[in-house]
């Protein structure tokens, strides 16, 4: 039997989905927050987790019904490998619930840590399907793509399409920095995404497609004006606006600061804004926890880059 100091860890960051103006398609990945999964050897036959910390009891042990245990049996599966007996942990160190891609990371974890183990069978980006079959769980459905995608490969994403993965990775700019703050309040995406209508008025779906192509050119032509005028949702960010307290102030006192554009992280209640450099995404930052410190809403909040690297071995 090997031993679990011969195992090994998995680092996988959080991220933010939709990035204002591309529901479902856009999202970065965030350094410095994310989710650690262990995986080693152990005789008794089979996957299992065997500790979870960090999730307040609000995660199963049950490998099905875990996001980085389902990735991870997946993978087992697809590899023919279901029988080793493999052990799991699991250290949620990021909200859950958040908007900041919690099941993501820990299932973009979970297939890495497989694969790490296994001495690498497939691919870093080949896990895209494992981690969305495991992120399956937190969506109730066919996963977007969104948040696996950055947690995955870093940087900003673009999913063209989820199944099957096709995904884009964008440039970003030098000094892009991110003002992040995460109420300790919980919005689970089922019911975020449940209040959505199905319907797109035909001017908001033209103005929402010319703010996601703006976006992508303005990142390619490293021009942080028109990535300013593309930081607008038109479509979900009014519909989702009501379930994260002071979002209207929160953004108002974002943009007066300096921020290129602010919006709610994936589905909420976590809220996030884009700045061209740290001390204005520092000043952002002041702004807005001002404004939910002053509400009595107690949250995080931190200021950070975009991870570049994606999920890796510690
Ligand atoms: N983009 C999703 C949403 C979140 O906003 O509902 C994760 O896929």
């Amino acid at each position: 039997m090997q031993k679990k100091n011969s195992g090994i860890k998995i680092f996988a960051p959080a991220s933010v989905g939709n990035v204002v103006c591309g529901f479902d398609v856009l999202g970065l990945a965030v350094k410095g927050v994310g989710d650690e999964v262990i995986a080693y050897f152990k005789e008794k036959p089979g996957l299992e987790i065997v500790h979870i910390s960090g999730a307040k009891g609000k995660l199963p042990y049950e490998v099905k019904k875990n996001t980085a245990g389902l990735a991870a049996w997946r993978l087992l599966e697809y590899l023919g490998k279901t029988e080793l007996g493999i052990a799991l942990e699991l250290r949620k160190k990021m909200p859950i619930g958040s908007g900041l891609g919690s099941s993501a990371a820990s299932a973009v974890a979970g297939a890495m840590a497989i694969n790490e183990l296994l001495k690498r069978p497939l691919e870093k980006r080949d896990l895209l399907p494992f981690a969305l079959a495991g992120e399956t769980l937190a969506i109730g459905g066919q996963a977007h793509a969104d948040n696996i995608a950055p947690s995955l490969l870093g940087g900003i994403t673009l999913v063209r399409s989820s199944n099957p993965p096709d995904v884009q990775r964008l440039p970003i700019i030098p000094g892009l920095h991110l003002s992040l703050l995460s109420p300790e309040l919980q919005v689970l995406t089922k019911e975020a995404r449940s209040i959505l209508s199905d319907a797109v008025p035909l001017k908001d779906f033209v103005r929402q497609s010319a703010n996601l192509g703006a976006f992508v050119a303005a990142l390619y032509r490293q021009d942080f004006q028109l990535l300013r005028r593309s930081l607008e949702d038109f479509v979900i960010e009014p519909q989702r606006a009501s379930l994260i307290p002071q979002f209207y102030p929160l953004k108002e006192a974002a943009l007066e600061a300096g921020a290129l554009g602010c919006s709610i992280s994936g589905a909420g209640p976590a809220v996030f804004a884009l700045s061209a450099n740290s001390l204005v995404a520092e000043e952002v930052k002041e702004a807005m926890s001002e404004i939910w410190t002053r509400a009595g809403i107690d949250h995080q909040a931190w200021v950070t880059e975009i991870d570049m690297e994606g999920a890796k071995k510690m």
